[in-house]
């Protein structure tokens, strides 16, 4: 969601605030702006839009200091302008605020300030956070932010200058991800790591209700009761050149391309001579053997992966799996007790449905194991156990490399356990470790052939609503491949189960319907070719998508690819690779925002 960088150091601030506020556009915005504080008063500028409005602005009137804040926003309360932009400012100037998250009660803190008179000029809930830190500070910033802190409900990650004190930055979090990047003579804040990585791989986390004093050369951290908190630094290994385009178009292309070579890091990082290492992984044998139930609880594509695991672990562990979508987990009754695991699956780790599912699970008892991308996030840091992707910085909105090792961590996580319960012969268990290992070269030469999936988006990218069906675990990949369509090109779709077809989504398929049927798996496909029939007598045009039985996918098909032969249970791995390209093209063919997809941010914090 929105952004947050600063800067403290003997540079000007005004050139690291638009670099780091570029490298989190990803994370999606519909405004800008920055604050400065100039040698005498604190300097705000703000533009409605692309960042690219913000730098004509700023080129136009120079705003120069080395201290500053940054903010992309978007929007939750009060709609795009540059009026409701970030930074917001108290009503005499000394306080300039750039927020992340939702501040519940503003209206009535809001009410509280209008009674003495104090005028607000925009309609957001970061105002209220400027003109309160002015209202309660007598001198002592720190007391301030504890006493505006404890008026305020809601998420927050917040940066903050004021010209009494304008050689320090303020950081501030609760529920909202923020970082502080240690330099040398220079430290930075932001709310993701791409932000600071030009500049440093040292970082602080700041967790909840922290509060952090930045100046140039120091970084202190204090708790609500003004104590000084020894913090661990944690590196960052990512490769820098990960975290940029790289002569690439876009960024989900050059991600999507990059999936075998973040398959090949996250299995290698476990698999040796056909052992799966997962010592650091604390959940015992005699636990594993209590379990009565595993939930997967996760948003979005992470719970399609999810959608993935249920098939995988139930067939190779024999333990019910139910998904739940975290929305939906954080709010109902869920049976979930000390014979309970819940696999948390996140890209960003700091997603607030995911987060607040943990947060529950733990407090039903549950054992919570985290599958994230993200190191030291929140939702890492929740769980009991956790599970590092080594997928890299994931950049585009649309999660493709995150999402394909989400899926290697789950067959890993699978096959650790079914050996250890003893639920896999040796052969089965080197089988499936063989089929694994092969994965990043499969997904290799589906890539080589990506120019067959640019073709079928040729021909359909004008089209107004795509079905995708699969039985099984192809229907785990449909959903998937309908996610991907929709949210970047903006085409209706829908995936359905294919025996679930006839009981009433088959009255949408009319002449010349777009359908994908994904038919990978051996045991269905005649049933694939029987559903497939039923659609193409209504007129539909299919693109069938299978490993093999290519004659008889060619009598029953418009259009067809073929994926290499796998495992059953490792096939979504190499299924979803053509439909994220099918997606990719389309969307590109489209003219659409590929990387930063209208109405959506790379990671949701707020509900
Ligand atoms: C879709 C997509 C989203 C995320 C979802 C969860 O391409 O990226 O659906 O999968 O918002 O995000 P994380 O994995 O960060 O919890």
């Amino acid at each position: 969601m929105c952004g947050i960088v600063g800067y403290i150091g003997y540079e000007q601030a005004t050139p690291f605030l638009l670099k780091g506020l570029e490298k989190l556009e990803y994370r999606g915005y519909d405004s800008a702006g920055i604050a400065v504080f100039n040698g005498n008063r604190i300097e705000v500028i703000k533009s409605k839009g692309e960042l690219k409005n913000l730098r004509e602005t700023v080129s136009k009137h120079k705003i120069e200091g080395t201290v500053g804040i940054g903010h992309t926003r978007w929007a939750t309360h009060g709609r795009p302008s540059d009026i409701n932009s970030h930074p917001h400012k108290s009503c005499s100037g000394k306080f300039a605020v750039v927020h992340n998250g939702i501040i519940e009660n503003y209206i009535q803190l809001k009410n509280k300030l209008m009674n003495k008179n104090i005028n607000f000029v925009s309609e957001t809930d970061t105002e209220v956070i400027a003109q309160l830190l002015e209202y309660y500070y007598k001198g002592d910033i720190i007391d301030a932010i504890i006493k505006v802190m404890s008026r305020m409900e809601g998420s927050y990650a917040l940066g903050i200058i004021n010209s009494d004190n304008p050689d320090e930055i303020i950081a501030v979090r609760k529920e909202s991800p923020l970082i502080i990047g240690i330099g040398d003579g220079e430290n930075y804040i932001a709310s993701d790591i791409p932000a600071i990585l030009s500049k440093t791989r040292n970082i602080y986390r700041l967790e909840n209700n922290e509060i952090a004093v930045l100046k140039r050369d120091s970084v202190k951290v204090y708790n609500l009761d003004k104590e000084l908190i020894n913090k661990e630094k944690i590196y960052i290994d990512w490769d820098i050149s990960a975290a940029e385009k790289g002569g690439y178009e876009h960024f989900m292309f050059k991600e999507i391309m990059e999936q075998p070579k973040a398959m090949r890091s996250t299995i290698s990082s476990r698999v040796k001579d056909y052992d799966i290492n997962f010592d650091d992984v604390k959940i015992t044998v005699d636990q594993l053997k209590n379990l009565r139930k595993i939930f997967i609880v996760a948003c979005g594509s992470a719970y399609h992966a999810g959608v993935v695991g249920k098939y995988v672990i139930e067939k190779l562990i024999k333990i019910p799996v139910e998904v739940d979508i975290a929305s939906e987990f954080r709010y109902r009754e869920p049976i979930v007790d000390e014979n309970t695991l819940v696999i948390a699956i996140s890209q960003s780790g700091e997603t607030a449905d995911t987060k607040a599912g943990v947060i529950k699970a733990k407090e039903l008892g549950a054992r919570v194991l985290s599958i994230v991308n993200v190191v030291g996030s929140a939702i890492a840091m929740e769980s009991d156990d956790v599970i590092y992707t080594l997928a890299g910085p994931e950049i585009a909105v649309a999660t493709t490399k995150a999402y394909s090792t989400q899926l290697a961590v789950l067959y890993m996580l699978a096959l650790k356990f079914a050996k250890l319960l003893d639920k896999l012969s040796d052969e089965q268990y080197k089988y499936y470790i063989d089929e694994l290992n092969a994965l990043p070269d499969k997904i290799e030469q589906i890539l080589s052939n990506k120019e067959d999936i640019q073709y079928f988006a040729s021909k359909y990218f004008n089209c107004k609503s795509v079905f995708f069906i699969g039985r099984n675990i192809d229907y785990a990949i449909s959903l998937e491949g309908s996610l991907k369509l929709k949210e970047i090109s903006y085409i209706h779709s829908e995936a359905y189960a294919a025996g679930e077809l006839k009981h009433g989504t088959i009255s949408l398929i009319e002449d010349g319907t777009f359908v994908i049927a994904l038919a990978t798996q051996d045991f269905l496909f005649d049933k694939m070719v029987s559903n497939i029939k039923e659609v193409t007598t209504r007129g539909a045009v299919v693109l069938g998508l299978s490993c093999g039985h290519e004659n008889e996918l060619k009598a029953v098909t418009n259009f067809q690819f073929f994926i290499p032969k796998a495992c059953d249970i490792m096939l979504p791995s190499l299924a979803v690779v053509p439909l994220q390209l099918f997606a990719y093209y389309v969307s590109s063919m489209k003219g659409c925002d590929i990387d930063k997809p209208r109405n959506l941010a790379k990671s949701v914090t707020v509900e």
